[in-house]
């Protein structure tokens, strides 16, 4: 349970803000590669952080992040025309470069030195794995920009996503990160008991896993194999240089010393890494009140390179979750457990009906089931006042080899340690005891 300066301190992520301050210490996913095709595609408006800024590709392929309001009198620069070097306000014709330098003002005289010694507010942006980034923090404590797995797929065979809803940031991130929902809200219970696969049961040892926990077909019949059917898994969180990592244990249907592992790796503060396919789940405060998912995938994994799943992705405009009526007929009928289909809709049905910005004071974190959010605001805090007392914030410096961190599932003999499924992901300890911690950070 939290008290209202803390809900106030998690959720707020606007100029000022302590955890705004934090997330703009770190680049910033803000928009698909995608959404600025190339030089003199028209400028996009965004929002990120409770800041609304424009971008743009100038003549040579450079994104440029700009405040979206003109400095001479605040026209929009999201209607602004396009030139060689950046973009022309339409309402005077101010110019403004990638860097924010204002290149010409006509209604001024020929003499004035104003250009000179004034600029437009601008972030450094850079292009990575599908998304443009952006870093809004102070110059002087701008990070080595990353590089993670995902960066290095081939342009053709990467799907970069992009969703939105009207929820708070954190009702989206906890979810991400947290394991104790997914044999719950992604389970039918209705589903046929699962059969043990005959190549996993044969194989000694560590065993990589593929599938989802319990990933289950719009006709009721389990998808894949389905390892687990325990619905109160044990959870270890270790401490990484990157933010943490860890296991949710459940038992198997393998026998008594076999266990179903699901290692989900968290990059603090935006990419959760999820099992099995480590795919990052990326999850950006656009104000309060709206939030941004972001994905990348390798369509190179899908037999049928990924055609049918991801289609080209709608507008900008056109992002936003529109959650169907909840199937109760279905649910009745046992054909359903949610009355939703599919794991994206399952979580943004449940994220948007926590409210706008559900009110934490009410919440009751549970150990060990929680551990994960409890980690989360842990480093948040530890983050916030590192800022507060003059220091950087220590996950934007890592020396992780960022590219390296992954996420697993798999079949774990009793004896063995999970992290030898992440091995690269250098764990460095357990960090905070959970069960002694105070829950609720
Ligand atoms: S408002 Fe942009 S040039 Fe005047
Ligand atoms: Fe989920």
């Amino acid at each position: 349970m939290l008290s209202r300066e803390d809900v106030d301190f998690f959720c707020r992520v606007g100029k000022g803000t302590p955890t705004g301050e934090v997330y703009r210490r770190y680049w910033t996913p803000a928009l698909l590669s995608e959404d600025l095709p190339g030089p003199g595609c028209p400028p996009v408006e965004f929002r990120i952080l409770g800041e609304d800024l424009v971008a743009f590709r100038d003549s040579s392929g450079k994104v440029g992040v700009l405040d979206r309001y003109c400095s001479h009198r605040g026209a929009s620069l999201g209607i602004a025309a396009i030139e060689d070097c950046g973009l022309r306000c339409i309402y005077h014709g101010w110019v403004f470069d990638t860097d924010g330098r204002i290149v010409e003002t006509p209604n001024m005289p020929a003499t004035s030195k104003f250009k000179d010694i004034n600029r437009q507010l601008s972030y450094p942006a850079r292009e990575g794995g599908g998304f443009v980034w952006v870093y809004m923090g102070p110059p002087e404590d701008e990070p080595p920009f990353p590089h993670y797995y995902w960066f290095d797929i081939p342009a053709d065979s990467l799907a970069a996503r992009e969703s939105q809803m009207a929820v708070n940031y954190l009702q989206i991130q906890e979810g991400s990160i947290d394991s104790s929902h997914v044999g719950v809200l992604h389970h039918d219970m209705h589903a046929k008991a699962p059969e043990p696969d005959e190549a996993v049961a044969g194989t000694p040892g560590l065993v990589r896993y593929s599938c989802w926990y319990s990933e289950v077909s719009r006709d009721g019949g389990p998808k894949d194999n389905v390892p687990s059917t325990d619905f109160a898994p044990v959870f270890d969180v270790e401490n990484t240089d990157f933010g943490f990592h860890y296991a949710a244990t459940r038992k198997s249907i393998y026998g008594e010393d076999r266990r179903y592992v699901r290692v989900t790796a968290f990059v603090f503060p935006y990419i959760g890494y999820i099992p099995p396919s480590a795919t990052p789940v990326i999850t950006v405060p656009i104000d309060d009140y709206h939030t941004a998912s972001f994905s990348a995938w390798d369509k190179r994994l899908y037999a049928d390179g990924g055609g049918r799943m991801f289609g080209p992705m709608p507008p900008r405009a056109q992002r936003m979750w529109a959650i169907p009526p909840q199937d109760r007929q279905a649910m009745e009928e046992g054909r359903s457990f949610s009355g939703w289909y599919g794991i994206g809709l399952q979580d943004a049905a449940v994220h948007r009906s926590m409210g706008r910005m559900y009110d934490r004071h009410n919440e009751h974190l549970v150990s060990p089931a929680d551990s994960a959010v409890v980690r989360f605001r842990h480093i948040l805090r530890d983050e916030a006042r590192r800022l507060a007392a003059g220091e950087r914030v220590k996950f934007a410096f890592s020396t992780h080899p960022t590219e390296r961190i992954t996420a697993a599932s798999g079949i774990v003999p009793e004896g063995e340690h999970w992290n030898a499924l992440v091995p690269t992901n250098l764990s460095t300890g357990v960090g905070i005891n959970q069960t002694e911690s105070q829950m609720g950070a």
